[in-house]
């Protein structure tokens, strides 16, 4: 990985340990380059890139699929309900096949964490690797573009504090953020069930009653509840999750004037959030998603600009 003059470089993206905080607001400031409409594409040759997702998506699989045709790239198709996957294929020998015929960029989510760790270790496969999520491990892009929100809200992470509520044992954005967030200089809240939250925690910040820190946040980054992570075991009714942990109306109005609430989505309305606050004024959840497509271009060129 390297950054020259501004421009990053990349060979994977499979989580945000490995990127420096130059590269990080690299990809920043690129993905608001995209999005102003400040960037010329031309490329000399066609890349092509495939998007493979064995775990239910909307937002990050469609989104990588709109930043691929906006970047002129082009996609092979996979659908892991109709490929060979159902006649024993390994995700390895799938990610073979895709080098082998040429792809340069697989986007992948998985629900094995660490699933990328044999793929990019591989000698023989030369596609790069980029990583949608792995089950409850990372999201790398998913940070990128909550990172991308945050800097357009605030132009600098410095001081500012951030509570991330909820589901955090089982959340891979919560475990990306986290550390990042730490490392740019912010002040983390972890807030939610202590059930669902580890002591691994505390060396990004501290576990605290949401309405103890409300009037104090700059950010309230709301996680999903992640039914299909629990074992069907859930220990809150909706009503009792919203009611103890969710942003009700009464702790909107606690949340300062500038404060921003955020939600990778999809959102369990009326649990983690009320419903009628899901596009409310301090709300930049829809944000979120648009700011996705901008900054995955900047994820995808700079793997490309690895390749050049
Ligand atoms: N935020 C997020 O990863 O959404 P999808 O599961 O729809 O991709």
């Amino acid at each position: 990985m390297t950054i020259t003059n501004g421009k990053v470089s990349l060979k994977h993206l499979v989580t945000m340990e490995t990127l420096s905080n130059e590269e990080v607001l690299g990809l920043i400031k690129r993905g608001i380059q995209f999005k102003n409409g400040e960037v010329e594409i031309i490329h000399d040759r066609t890349y092509y890139a495939s998007n493979l997702f064995f775990e239910d998506s909307t937002r990050t699989h469609k989104s990588f699929e709109m930043a691929e045709l906006r970047l002129g790239m082009g996609m092979i198709d996979f659908d892991a309900r109709t490929s060979s996957v159902n006649k024993g294929e390994t995700l390895y020998d799938t990610i073979l096949t895709m080098s082998a015929l040429g792809v340069d960029i697989c986007v992948i989510r998985h629900s094995e964490v660490d699933y990328y760790k044999q793929l990019i270790d591989s000698p023989t496969i030369q596609t790069s690797i980029v990583n949608g999520g792995d089950g409850s491990g990372q999201h790398p892009s998913q940070s990128l573009l909550d990172l991308m929100t945050i800097y357009q809200e605030f132009g600098q992470f410095e001081g500012l504090k951030i509570a991330i509520a909820g589901d955090i044992n089982h959340s891979r954005v919560a475990k990306s953020n986290m550390q990042i967030l730490k490392r740019l200089g912010a002040t983390i809240y972890f807030t939610g069930p202590s059930q669902w939250y580890s002591d691994e925690f505390d060396i990004y910040g501290q576990h605290v009653d949401l309405d103890d820190v409300i009037d104090e946040l700059d950010v309230l980054m709301l996680l999903r509840v992640q039914h299909e992570r629990h074992d069907g075991h859930d220990s809150f009714s909706k009503e009792d999750y919203n009611r103890q942990f969710g942003l009700t109306e009464a702790r909107y109005q606690h949340l300062k004037e500038e404060a921003i609430v955020m939600h990778p989505a999809p959102v369990n309305r009326d649990v983690e959030i009320d419903d009628h606050l899901v596009e409310a004024p301090k709300s930049r959840i829809v944000s979120q998603m648009t700011n996705g497509v901008f900054v995955r271009m900047a994820i995808l060129e700079a793997v490309l600009n690895g390749k050049a």
